[in-house]
């Protein structure tokens, strides 16, 4: 494989992925396009941003003329799909630019690949289009049931990659992750938000009892997961994508608090998400036949993450100040005025392990 397309690139999980791969892969070449969103932020690529191998576009992928423009001037071996709206929360407060970039995006790339016959196509998915998994684990075979806009999308986008495989034989392997976090994630998400208010001594909204369940995946082992799968992955196959680290959110928080050294006082529970699922859990034995496991503990990913946003203060306080406050207002504004009984828990109630 010498040149694949990365879109989306410029978000957290596609930077990482970026990063990693330049550094695997000396001879590999790298095109990243990227709409830059609020999501998206070149920043996270400074490493790269001077390597020959590594070229930047800003476009949409739901774009279908951006797309064939681009792919008729640079033939590439593999496209792999970073591009989407991601939070939930977002989802459910106007969920319109997630129909358009997680299904029609996916469209615009899959008709791309068709038309020059693109070698493989790895769609990065989530372990959300399953919905709920109240107990046992989901397997690559499990039923659909997504409960957000967002989940809706992504699992909309899975389908059209399955049909796109049976219909006109286009190479498509489908990844659905767990939850990931590490360096150069977001703010908004649970854990980066949670890491970055603490550091802020500001409130840490915990929604409902906090008793949510989510499996936890370190941004690297999902990159080598990707890349395996890049390689090795079989058209029209799905590969789930598991940390081996469930936890609950509340534990989460108090690990947080306790790693910045902050009061767990902080922790607030605040009124629930609608739809809000209850757990998430893999059954990644597929992926791992192929020879993956993930190298990285839900402790020594959260203490490195830890040290990575006190170190890169600069990095999201320049998000934190801008945009970011609307949607923060928006989404928490009323929530932390409400704070209290009936909205699972008292106000400046600390959670416990049991
Ligand atoms: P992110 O929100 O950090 O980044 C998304 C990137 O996509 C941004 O750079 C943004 O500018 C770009 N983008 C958005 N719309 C676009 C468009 N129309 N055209 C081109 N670029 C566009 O997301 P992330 O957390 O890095 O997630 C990457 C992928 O992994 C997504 O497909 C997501 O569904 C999937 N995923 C994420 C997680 C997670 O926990 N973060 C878990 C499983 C799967
Ligand atoms: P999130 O990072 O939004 O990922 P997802 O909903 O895609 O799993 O949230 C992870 C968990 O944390 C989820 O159960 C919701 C919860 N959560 C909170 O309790 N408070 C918050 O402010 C956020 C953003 C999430």
């Amino acid at each position: 494989m010498k040149r694949i397309l990365v879109t989306g690139g410029a978000g957290f999980i596609g930077s990482n992925f970026i990063q990693y791969m330049l550094e695997t892969y000396p001879d590999l070449q790298v095109i990243n396009l990227d709409k830059l969103t609020y999501a998206g932020n070149l920043e996270n690529l400074r490493a790269v941003e001077r390597d020959s191998r590594y070229s930047f576009f800003q476009g949409d992928i739901a774009d279908r003329q951006v797309v064939m423009e681009l792919l008729s001037r640079k033939k590439v071996d593999a496209i792999v799909n970073f591009a989407a709206e991601t939070h939930v929360d977002r989802s459910i407060l106007r969920p319109d630019d997630f129909l358009k970039t997680d299904i029609f995006g996916v469209f615009a790339l899959l008709e791309a690949a068709r038309h020059f016959s693109i070698a493989r196509f790895v769609q990065i998915s989530t372990d959300e289009v399953y919905g709920p998994i109240p107990e046992g684990a989901a397997s690559e075979a499990s039923p659909l049931a997504p409960s957000s806009p967002y989940s809706a999308s992504k699992g909309g986008a899975d389908l059209l990659c399955h049909a796109y495989f049976v219909t006109y034989n286009v190479p498509v392997v489908v990844t659905r992750a767990a939850n990931n976090y590490g360096p150069y994630q977001y703010p908004e998400k649970f854990i980066p938000l949670f890491i970055t208010n603490a550091l802020e001594d500001k409130p840490l909204p915990l929604y409902g009892d906090g008793r949510q369940v989510r499996e936890w995946l370190y941004v690297t082992d999902h990159c080598r997961a990707i890349d395996r799968v890049l390689r090795e992955g079989r058209p029209g196959e799905i590969y789930n994508i598991g940390g081996y680290s469930e936890e609950q959110n509340r534990v989460i928080a108090e690990t947080i608090v306790e790693l910045c050294k902050k009061s767990p006082e902080l922790i607030t529970f605040v009124e629930d998400r609608p739809g809000h699922d209850v757990r998430y859990a893999l059954d990644s034995s597929k992926i791992k036949a192929l020879g993956w496991e993930p190298r990285v503990s839900l402790e020594e990913g959260l203490a490195k993450t830890v040290a990575w946003y006190k170190k890169n203060k600069d990095w999201w306080k320049k998000i934190k100040e801008a945009d970011f406050k609307n949607y923060y207002t928006a989404q928490y504004g009323k929530r932390l005025q409400k704070k209290g009984p009936g909205n699972g828990g008292e106000p400046g109630n600390t959670p416990s392990r049991s």
